[in-house]
Formats: structure tokens, C-alpha cells, sequence
């Protein structure tokens, strides 16, 4: 089913390493008339034909009146938007503008799990769903569980796999299951959930383009570098301890990593979506893990040669 109650779509964060892909992904389809909420002085650039609004975030009635007319507001917000708690200014100015829909910036492991709800830095994102669940009689929402970025992750060793060095770090030997997803498909994936409310709307959706272990990515590193990897080894729990003392010491971004790889490799799995992903449903196309591996080692070769 496709839908025509949500055509007006704005979305807020577009120039981010999600939101150009969500963004690539509306524009790509006709069905949307497509604005780009962004900060009054934000360097950001946008494709041509995309409309730009620029606002300041501390005056509630601008945001209010950039938002008014807009069936769907997307929040793909990242770095300190979240410790300065945007999505919670701009959720309460979306009821005020009688936004029916907020997509907030989830993107992620599960924020529900509880080796993902306990991190530290995730409580703006509980408290944007708290809040819009107290608002769910006036405005629906959809979180959006993407598990890790596939490719972001390879490219810039956040999922452990160092590509330049043929070197990875395993977590707990490396044999418990991720989900994760590509960029491309994530903008696919919320272009496809604004064309089915009747799949989406006040639901939890899970995405992935793939669910593997780290082992099996491994063997495929291996298989497209055509070389043997020099392994290293840390369990969740010292990731975790890791995590607490980095950010203790203030080093905010290896704290946050230490947290994230704790959970979503540790064996209760705060990423793994085997048996529950909409992908089928909603029409979404995966990539599959050999092909992620295949395109990172291609994309890592072609720059070191630039
Ligand atoms: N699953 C994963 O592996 C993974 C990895 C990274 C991030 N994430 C999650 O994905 C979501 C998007 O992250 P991202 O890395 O794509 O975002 P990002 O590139 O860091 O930032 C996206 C946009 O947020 C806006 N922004 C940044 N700081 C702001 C501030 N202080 N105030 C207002 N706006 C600000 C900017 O938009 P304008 O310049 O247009 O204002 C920026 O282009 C986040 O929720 C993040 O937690 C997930």
C-alpha cells in the first residue's frame, strides 16, 4: 500500500552520514514533497533541488512555523544534537505544528535492550521516545532500528575491522551475531516505512541488510584482501570497563566506541535482528554481507591510491 496522507516530508539533519542517504532516497521519490530543516548557521550543503529551511533551534515558534503544513518530520540528528536534546524541542514543536508523523533519530542498535538502554549517552534518545509516546494520541511515531552502519563501519573501523592494516579486533572471540545496515538502504528503508503507516506507524522497525558474526566477516576480509588478518582479542565486559574509563578521563568519542562495542557484540545481542526485520514487507532490498565486505575493500584500495 502507498500512501498520500504523507506527502509533506521534512527532514532535519540531511547532510549527516544517514541523512544524505535519507535525503538522496525522498528526492528519488516522486511521491514526496521534500524540505530540509537545517541549523541558521550550519555549514551543510544539499543537493540542488532539495528545499532548505534554516532556523534557530532556541526559537521554539521558528521551528514551530518551519514545521507547520508538514505531514512527516525525519530526525537523522547526530553528534552533540543529542546531548543538547533537540529531539525533544523539536517533538513538542511538531504537536504544536500538528505534524502527524515523527521519525525520531534513533538509527541504531536497540535503544529498548538493556545492555543498549543502560549506555549513558542513549538517554536522549529514551527520552525523545518517552516523550512521544506521551504524545502518541496527538502525533505517531516510528522508531527505526538499523543495528550498526555496514558500510560507515568497515570503511572507518567502528565495527573492529581495521581494513588498511589487515587487523581486527574481536570481541568475544567474535561469535556473536550483529545486524547492520548500509547507508543506501537505510534512506530506502524510511522512504519505504512513509509509504506503509499501516506497517509502521507506533511501531518499533527493525532494518538490516545483514546479521553476522565477526568471525564470518573475518573469513571474508581474508577471502577479498587475499592475505591473512593478525587478530586481536577484548571481551564485552572490558569494553565496557574501557568505555567507563575513557569517558571518566573526559575522552568522550573512545568511551561512547567502548560502550557500543560492549553491547552490541556481547551475547545477549543489542544488534542482532535475526527473525524480525521488516525488510520483506516493506520491499526493501538487502545487501548481503559478502557484497558489504567485497565493496569495502574495493572502496579502501581505490583510496589509498588517491
Ligand atoms: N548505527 C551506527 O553505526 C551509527 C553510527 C553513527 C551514528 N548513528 C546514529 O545515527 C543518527 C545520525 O547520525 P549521523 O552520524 O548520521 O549524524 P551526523 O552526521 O553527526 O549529524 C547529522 C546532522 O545533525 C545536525 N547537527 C549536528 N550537531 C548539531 C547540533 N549541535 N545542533 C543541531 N543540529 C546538529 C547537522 O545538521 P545541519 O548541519 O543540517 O544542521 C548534521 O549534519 C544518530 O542518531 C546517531 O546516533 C548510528
Amino acid at each position: 500500500m502507498s500512501s498520500t496522507t504523507y506527502k509533506n516530508v521534512i527532514l532535519v539533519g540531511g547532510a549527516g552520514d544517514a541523512g544524505k542517504h535519507i535525503l538522496n532516497a525522498l528526492l528519488a521519490d516522486s511521491s514526496f514533497n521534500v524540505t530540509v530543516l537545517t541549523r541558521i548557521d550550519s555549514k551543510s550543503t544539499f543537493p540542488s533541488n532539495a528545499k532548505v529551511v534554516k532556523v534557530d533551534y532556541k526559537d521554539k515558534n521558528e521551528i514551530k512555523k518551519a514545521l507547520t503544513g508538514q505531514d512527516v518530520v525525519i530526525s537523522a540528528i547526530g553528534g552533540s544534537a543529542h546531548f543538547e536534546k533537540l529531539d525533544l524541542t523539536l517533538i513538542e514543536a511538531s504537536v504544536e505544528a500538528g505534524v502527524k508523523w515523527y521519525i525520531p533519530s534513533e538509527f541504531t542498535a536497540d535503544t529498548n535492550h538493556p545492555r543498549f538502554s543502560s549506555i549513558p549517552f542513549v538517554s536522549g534518545k529514551l527520552e525523545a521516545i518517552e516523550l512521544l509516546k506521551k504524545h502518541q494520541s496527538r502525533i505517531a511515531h516510528t522508531l527505526i532500528s538499523t543495528g550498526g552502519f555496514l558500510d560507515w563501519g568497515f570503511d572507518n573501523g567502528f565495527l573492529g575491522f581495521d581494513i588498511s592494516k589487515h587487523t581486527v579486533t574481536l570481541y568475544d572471540e567474535g561469535k556473536n551475531y550483529i545486524s547492520a545496515t548500509t547507508l543506501p538502504s537505510i534512506g530506502k528503508a524510511v522512504a519505504a516505512i512513509i509509504h506503509h503507516p499501516e506497517l509502521t506507524l507506533n511501531k518499533r522497525i527493525y532494518i538490516a541488510d545483514a546479521s553476522f558474526t565477526q568471525q564470518q566477516a573475518l573469513a571474508l576480509f581474508e577471502k577479498y584482501s587475499g592475505t591473512k588478518w593478525t587478530v586481536k582479542h577484548i571481551t564485552t565486559e572490558d569494553s565496557l570497563k574501557q568505555g567507563a574509563d575513557s569517558v571518566a578521563k573526559g575522552d568522550i568519542v573512545k568511551g561512547y566506541r567502548g560502550y557500543i562495542m560492549s553491547a552490541i557484540y556481547s551475547e545477549q545481542g543489542a544488534s542482532d535482528f535475526r527473525g524480525k526485520t521488516s525488510n520483506d514487507a516493506l520491499g526493501v532490498k538487502t545487501v548481503s554481507l559478502e557484497q558489504a565486505v567485497k565493496e569495502a575493500v574495493e572502496r579502501n584500495k581505490a583510496n589509498a591510491t588517491h
